[in-house]
């Protein structure tokens, strides 16, 4: 892919504390930017400085949700290098939302990874230097049309912007408490719940406002048909832990395909665990919890790696898990993928990608 730049004259003065970047409100000096045009295809790759959009109010996206969105994180390791992981697993994923979404495929993941990588190298600077802390990276698509009828636009833009970050949740890894939603549901079978795309995001917010309105973190999804079986818990997939069985909901279109999700069954499947993607409702996780062998519960996603559950309320009945403390399992899971993604541990998976 040929890559315009045009880099900035007045780059900005990069965070001094570390520790205090909170999550997505500070972004770096360029964004990358690439058009489409029905007829003309995907053209005019480049990185210009991080600037607002020239965007018409009737822009297609903002009219009827036409966008589809990534998120994944640039590491600096001690040795300075800076790496990525398992970014052709977004590009992938992004074209599977497009799809849905009848946004047109982006070039090959490959060739997007490239992309991304020559972005990254100039914003290498960026990378925060403390563990914990690292570029989080947002590529996304956007119908810009300016037209009212709904139909699949012929323009868009794919961009790419990065922002330093810390932890997502302000309880980094220490134990959430939620509950399990009985009114709202965040997608359905035949939805858009397995893509990327505000419009899921969107439809969690009402249940994510009244959680923090009764002192919960997230909120636990059922099924959006006979709201029965667990989906996810808030933005992130979920684990169980059962019997010292690795169980997680299995993916049937409704459920977002984690990446994070999908390196903690590859690993624990490494390590020897019994592990299952299944059906498996909110009463059966209340009985095992009711026989004691309810061992851990923990979401997986790439801004908070992973959060586990403390508390896991269901109507009038509040299950405390595994005291309220950070599980073994979850501890070891999480040591493991961040000592990969930091480039501490040996990469046996080849899921980093280090920036020449
Ligand atoms: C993630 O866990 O990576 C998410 O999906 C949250 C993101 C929307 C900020």
């Amino acid at each position: 892919m040929d890559i315009r730049l045009q880099l900035t004259n007045t780059p900005k003065q990069k965070p001094v504390d570390e520790t205090k970047l909170g999550f997505g409100h500070i972004f770096t000096d360029h964004m990358f930017l690439m058009n489409y045009k029905t007829g003309k295809g995907w053209h005019d790759a480049r990185i210009v400085p991080h600037q607002n959009l020239n965007l018409a109010p009737s822009a297609m996206c903002l009219h009827y949700a036409q966008e589809i969105f990534e998120g994944l994180k640039a590491y600096r390791r001690d040795d300075g290098e800076i790496q990525l992981f398992r970014p052709e697993e977004n590009f992938k994923r992004m074209n599977v939302s497009a799809k849905r979404l009848v946004i047109p495929q982006l070039p090959h993941e490959e060739e997007m990874v490239e992309a991304l990588m020559k972005y990254i190298d100039i914003e290498r600077d960026w990378v925060p230097r403390t563990k914990g802390a690292s570029l989080y990276i947002r590529p996304f698509v956007i119908a810009v049309d300016p037209y009212l009828g709904v139909k699949p636009a012929d323009e868009y833009l794919f961009i790419i912007i990065a922002s330093p970050s810390g932890a997502y949740y302000s309880d980094g890894f220490n134990p959430v408490d939620i509950y399990v939603e009985k009114h709202y549901v965040r997608a359905v079978k035949g939805g858009m719940g397995f893509t990327k795309t505000g419009g899921n995001y969107a439809a969690s917010l009402a249940a994510q406002d009244e959680a923090h309105q009764q002192n919960y973190s997230q909120v636990l999804w059922l099924d959006g048909i006979e709201n029965k079986y667990i989906e996810e818990v808030g933005s992130m997939n979920i684990f169980f832990i059962i019997n010292g069985e690795i169980v997680t909901p299995e993916l049937q279109g409704s459920v977002l395909p984690g990446i994070t999700r999908k390196s903690v069954l590859e690993l624990c499947k490494s390590w020897g665990y019994k592990v299952s993607e299944s059906r498996i409702s909110i009463d059966e996780i209340s009985d095992y919890y009711d026989k004691g062998q309810l061992d851990e519960v923990f979401g997986t996603g790439t801004a908070a790696v992973i959060s586990p559950v403390g508390h896991l309320k269901w109507g009038d009945k509040v299950m405390l898990i595994n005291e309220g403390k950070i599980g073994e399992v979850s501890r070891k899971i999480y040591d493991t993928l961040t000592g990969i993604q930091y480039g501490d541990l040996p990469d046996e998976f080849g899921w980093t990608r280090k920036l020449s």
